[in-house]
């Protein structure tokens, strides 16, 4: 069940990893017990995706093709995904908007997609430094996330700001309040952050009122950093 009341842990590797260290690392989690209201998934690559399902207990899928089937040579379609045991998707992550141009269009089609597999969306919103510095990361996030309220689905969004992806510089509480009240004034859906999030850091960010779980890069493909995530968090049993 997708809730605010839960804690959602999303391990988002990009384009990392190998058969061999997906597959380590999965099986090093297999015996892990999350706290009954944490949900703990690993986005990987494509091809990894069957290397590590009935290991892993929840896959999510990095993206998906805006087309249900056919001759789109590289594509791959929600309804594979949802063959393949996958239960997330990521829509609009930064790195996508930013490296292929993904529009809003673009990314409603592959919502769209998703929703009729009833897989679950996670959309991806954040500002840039410049927006944030003339004051527009409201704005910006207004504009990202309106097309996607128009309906009851169960969905999650998570909040990126572009300036803290992979930079090593997390967004400060302080910088969060905001931005969570907003979005939460204009979704009940769960909210996530995501930007540098570490072991150190991520009881601070969880506590900033709103944010109900994280979204993780370079700190979740590491066995220790990740263990080290979910074990400082209240609860969790390893
Ligand atoms: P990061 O990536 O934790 O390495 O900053 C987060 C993301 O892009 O989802």
């Amino acid at each position: 069940m997708i809730s605010a009341e839960r804690t959602y842990f999303f391990g988002n590797w990009k384009m990392h990893g190998s058969h061999h260290n997906v597959k380590a690392f999965a099986c090093h989690f297999q015996k892990f017990q999350p706290a009954l209201n944490h949900e703990i998934v690993l986005f990987v690559p494509f091809p990894y995706l069957m290397a590590i399902k009935g290991i892993f207990p929840s896959l999510g899928a990095q993206d998906c093709s805006i087309h249900e089937s056919g001759n789109i040579t590289g594509d791959v379609g929600a309804a594979m995904l949802k063959d393949m045991g996958v239960k997330y998707v990521l829509v609009g992550h930064s790195e996508r908007r930013h490296y292929y141009h993904e529009s809003q269009q673009i990314l409603l089609q592959k919502y769209k997609r998703i929703l009729e597999q009833h897989l679950v969306p996670v959309i991806c919103l954040g500002e840039s430094l410049e927006e944030r510095g003339h004051q527009l990361t409201l704005k910006v996030l207004k504009d990202q996330i309106a097309p996607f309220l128009t309906d009851d689905e169960p969905k999650i969004f998570a909040y990126e700001p572009l300036w803290a992806i992979g930079t090593g510089t997390h967004a400060r509480p302080d910088q969060l309040r905001d931005v969570y009240v907003f979005l939460k004034e204009m979704t009940s859906a769960p909210l996530l952050y995501g930007g540098s999030v570490t072991p150190q850091n991520a009881h601070s960010l969880l506590d900033v009122p709103g944010i109900n779980g994280l979204l993780v890069g370079q700190a979740s493909r590491d066995p220790l950093s990740w263990k080290a995530l979910l074990t400082n968090q209240q609860n969790t049993i390893f």
